[in-house]
Parts: C-alpha cells; structure tokens; sequence
C-alpha cells in the first residue's frame, strides 16, 4: 500500500515547550487514521503539522520531515497553498463563511482562478453530492449557510473543503460539536471519503476511532506511543499505556 504521507523525526516546539517528541508516522492512501490520547497530549498540534497551520503561531520551532508523495512540506520548494489545496481541514466548530451555500463551495475553486458558471455549478454539486449534503441543499443553494443545522454545516464544511479535490483531508473532533444523529452521518461520510480520499482524524472519542478507523495512533506526552491498525491496537496493544489508555485507567 502506497503511503501518502511520511513523517520522520519531527519535533516541535511552543517556545520552550516541547509538544511533539520525535514522531514517526506513515499515513497510506486511502484509509482513515485517527489519534486518540488524553487532552493536551499533541493530538491537534500533530495534525497541523500536517499542513502548516502551525507556521504562524509565535515562537513554534519544528524540524524533522513531513513528506507528502515523497515531497517536503517544508522544503524550500513548496508553496503553503498548493499544499492547503492538496490536504484540506475541518475544524471541530462548523466554520461556514457567512456567505450563501453556493459560495460557500465554490470560494476555494473561485480563488484558484475558476470562474466559469457552469464549471463552478458542476463543482458544487459534486463536492455536496461528496459530503451527503446535496439532496437536502439543492433547492436552497442561495441561502445562507448560518441557516442550516449544525451537523449540515459540518457537511458543508466538508464540501468546501472537497470543492478543491485534495488527496487528504484533516479532521479535528469534527464531530464534538454535534448531536448523535449528526455524528453518525458524518462517520458513515468519512467511510465512503475514503475510496477517494486519506483522511485523518483526531478523536476525543475512543470508541469512534474503534467504529471508524482503519489505523489508529495513541498520543501521550508529545509522545506519539503507538500507531497501529485499530483492531490490534484496540485488542492488543503493545504499550502498557495504549493498554492501561483504551481500558480506562486514565485520560
Ligand atoms: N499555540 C500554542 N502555544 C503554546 N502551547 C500550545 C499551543 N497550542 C497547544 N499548546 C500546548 O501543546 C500541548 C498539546 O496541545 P494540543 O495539540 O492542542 O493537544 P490535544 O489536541 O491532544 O488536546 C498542550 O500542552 C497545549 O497546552
Ligand atoms: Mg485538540
């Protein structure tokens, strides 16, 4: 299996906080892979390494290599916005612009230059079509997006972030915000996701890594403690600590 994402030796740090210790992590293609660790472990910090989001935090310090398809992210040669355009990210709060639904979708294609009518329309049905949105949207496009629910929302912000075709997409708890019901939609989403797509996901919740991911990475520390597939680190984990984490004797 092809990985799409190589992470080797990264270190970060806040200041004189050291928040990410020598990580090492492969991310293959076209699976979904989530970290779970108690709160304040890296979890997030990790993830947005992941696409720059940490480069305009002050005082950050990162070394070590995250490679995507073999390239450095943070090698000379690469550009922040072709990278944000290639690993996209939804946030834990739906963040929809206080735009129209249509606008919504299509203000990433628009600032990549795409301004033909029928090309965005063909996007933005496609990307809601994506994030199982479209058949509850689709008479409603010009309306404004603070008007939908907040599980249709974190749809939308799904499909903004899939109207630009990245190779993976980054999720936050994108679920923590959100009601049961929505919370299963958008798992039952981030499974079809991935015939198309990598994605990973950060996860308070333990059993939805258990329901949802095919590899899972257990944090502590700055430390990333083991990374595995969810079934054999969920049913025999290597660590004394995923063990004593995933059987509820802390975090
Ligand atoms: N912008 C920042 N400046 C300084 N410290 C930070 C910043 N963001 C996070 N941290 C610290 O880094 C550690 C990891 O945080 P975070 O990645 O948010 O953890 P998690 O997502 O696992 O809860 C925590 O101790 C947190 O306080
Ligand atoms: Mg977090």
């Amino acid at each position: 299996m092809k990985q799409i994402m190589e992470i080797d030796r990264l270190n970060l740090h806040y200041g004189e906080f050291h928040a990410l210790k020598e990580m090492k992590l492969d991310i293959p293609e076209r699976t979904i892979t989530a970290f779970i660790g108690p709160s304040g472990c890296g979890k997030s910090t990790f993830l947005r390494t992941l696409n720059r989001m940490n480069d305009l935090v002050p005082g950050v310090r990162i070394d070590g290599s995250v490679k995507l398809d073999g390239q450095d992210i943070y090698g000379a040669d690469t550009e922040v916005e072709t990278l944000r355009k290639r690993v996209g990210m939804v946030f834990q709060q739906p963040n929809p612009f206080p735009k129209s639904i249509f606008d919504n979708v299509a203000y990433g294609p628009r600032l990549h230059g795409i301004r033909d009518k029928a090309r965005l329309n063909e996007i933005v049905e496609r990307s809601l079509r994506g994030a199982s949105l479209w058949e509850e949207v689709k008479d409603l496009l010009n309306k404004s997006a603070l008007s939908l629910s907040g599980g249709q929302q974190q749809r939308l912000c799904i499909a903004r972030a899939l109207a630009v075709e990245p190779d993976v997409l980054l999720m936050d708890e994108a679920t923590s915000a959100l009601d049961p019901l929505s919370t299963l939609k958008i798992e039952e989403l981030v499974r079809e996701l991935k015939q198309d797509y990598t994605i990973v996901m950060v996860t308070h919740n333990m059993h939805q890594a258990a329901r949802v991911s095919d590899r899972t990475v257990f944090f502590l520390n700055g430390e990333l403690v083991e990374a595995d597939e969810t079934e054999k680190l969920f049913s025999t984990p290597v660590d004394a600590r995923t063990e004593d984490y995933i059987t509820g004797r802390f975090g």
